[in-house]
């Protein structure tokens, strides 16, 4: 079963009893009085009737995990509830669903997990390791039942750790929290763990899902959405289910995109510096309106679905792309879906929101840059490997690329999430850039948010326990 995005699950079976219409790109779309849009990746299949999707308002935040629950309840209430509030999603949005609901009373706090299967592209990364064991939230008075799940939490650190064990308040699994990154060597730190879970600079690849087996593991639970650092055909030709988190705030993100656009374009960050410094002047601040300019959005799913929303908001225009189905309220907003040269030669701004794919590698590379509107500004909170960054020196000393934020970075491992301040930084590319005053660099903090964390551990604890 695959889930994608977030909000309702919903059975494709149910779907197409309902009458819903599944489109050959992927698309399934349902239209409940105001309509709602269900999107899949085209290149998922979508002949498992067994498979669950989900449904996403468009225009509108998505369900909390709170009101998830199954779908054959959810969708008679969903029916019952968009005729009631005629015209008011909003409503619906914010109502306590399971409450008012007639045969799903009760389910409402059952978590759903969301178990995506071993569907996807190989692509493993190697990440330096670290060693020490941060600690384990299993005291003598919260010891769980003998027969309890055992999870090891990979490249855990004092926030995994806090939002892990409230969240298994209401899961029971028996939590170790690994500072190591998983690798290879510590792969061996599970075993007897019949699951693990990484993080996105760990490496998932075929060695260490071997070693991984060999101690008795059988499922990856993946506490991010992008799983381009896991070779799924290793993990299904050994049996090893992956699950992930498909969607836990895609807001966290696209707000830490724009957050990137304002520091940049008002100069906010050097700003800051200047007046601490007790310097008033505004020389080399000068920013420009967002308000009639227009930005770029390369994919739009659900995070560049929301960027999209935001930007609109701002009055820009959006131009966007994405191989999938257009989103209809970002049309409904006047976007426009272009092909990528004419995005990349029109937008003021590009930012990236699709996933790291082979197809997707070096998306913004040295043609890309020179096709884009001389002094954009480019905008990367996907994956670093979507940038070539050895090509972004060039095009920053010669003026054609305006200005940089990058939230991920191509050689990332072994360096973000950890503090070097101590030791000299070996990256030549990376140091360069953060020479730069145009360049803001922030080490894959866009998903940070309280709300992000709390549900990346809620989905992470149910798809463990599913
Ligand atoms: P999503 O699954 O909602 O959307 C993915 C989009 O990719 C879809 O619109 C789909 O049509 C498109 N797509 C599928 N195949 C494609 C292809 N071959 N080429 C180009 N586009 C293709 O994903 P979501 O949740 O919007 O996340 C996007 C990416 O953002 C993730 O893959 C992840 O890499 C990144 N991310 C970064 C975070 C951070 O902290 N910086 C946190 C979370 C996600």
């Amino acid at each position: 079963m695959y889930t994608v995005n977030n909000g309702l699950m919903v059975r494709l079976a149910t779907l197409k009893s309902m009458g819903f219409s599944i489109l050959p790109e992927g698309i399934v779309q349902a239209d409940l009085k105001e309509g709602t849009l269900v999107r899949l990746l085209p290149d998922y299949t979508i002949d498992d009737p067994d498979m669950k999707v989900s449904i996403v308002y468009p225009g509108r935040q998505y369900l909390p995990a709170k009101t998830r629950f199954f779908i054959d309840d959810a969708l008679n209430y969903l029916s019952q509830e968009f005729a009631a509030a005629a015209g008011r999603p909003d409503d619906i949005i914010r109502s306590p669903m399971p409450r008012r609901s007639c045969r799903c009373r009760g389910r409402a706090a059952r978590r759903r997990p969301r178990t995506d299967a071993t569907l996807g592209r190989p692509g493993a990364r190697t990440a330096a390791a670290g060693d020490t064991t941060l600690r384990t939230s299993t005291s003598p008075e919260t010891m769980p039942a003998p027969n309890a799940t055992r999870l090891m939490l990979f490249s855990s650190r004092q926030y995994d750790g806090d939002t892990f064990t409230q969240a298994n308040e209401a899961f029971g699994v028996e939590l170790d929290f690994q500072e190591a990154h998983l690798d290879a060597q510590t792969a061996i730190l599970a075993r007897g763990f019949k699951a693990v879970c990484p993080f996105v600079n760990d490496s998932v690849d075929a060695a260490v899902l071997e070693r991984l087996h060999e101690g008795g593991t059988r499922l990856v639970a993946l506490r991010s959405a992008g799983f381009n650092h896991v070779d799924l055909h290793a993990a299904k030709r050994l049996g090893i289910t992956v699950t992930r988190v498909p969607a836990y705030s895609p807001h966290a993100v696209a707000e830490h995109a724009v957050g990137m656009i304002l520091t940049l374009n008002r100069r906010l960050h050097r700003a800051v510096a200047r007046t601490r410094d007790g310097d008033f002047s505004l020389n080399g601040l000068l920013g420009f309106d967002l308000y009639g300019k227009t930005v770029g959005v390369i994919d739009t799913g659900i995070i560049g679905w929301v960027f999209g929303n935001i930007m609109a908001g701002f009055g820009m225009q959006v131009l966007a792309y994405d191989p999938g189905p257009p989103a209809q309220d970002l049309l409904d907003r006047g976007a426009r879906y272009v092909g990528l040269d004419e995005l990349l030669a029109n937008s003021d701004i590009v930012s990236l929101h699709c996933p790291l794919l082979p197809s997707t590698y070096h998306l913004i590379d040295e043609h890309a840059l020179a096709r884009m509107k001389r002094g954009a500004m480019l905008i990367n909170t996907g994956r670093g490997g979507l940038v070539e960054s050895n090509a972004l020196t060039g095009a920053l000393k010669s003026g054609q690329l305006g200005h940089l934020g990058l939230d991920v970075y191509e050689e990332e491992g072994g360096l973000f999430f950890e503090d070097h301040s101590d030791s000299l930084l070996q990256d030549d590319v990376l140091a360069r850039l953060l020479t730069f005053p145009n360049v803001t660099i922030t080490s894959h903090q866009a998903f940070f948010t309280r709300e992000a964390l709390v549900e990346i551990a809620s989905t992470t604890l149910g798809n463990v326990k599913a």
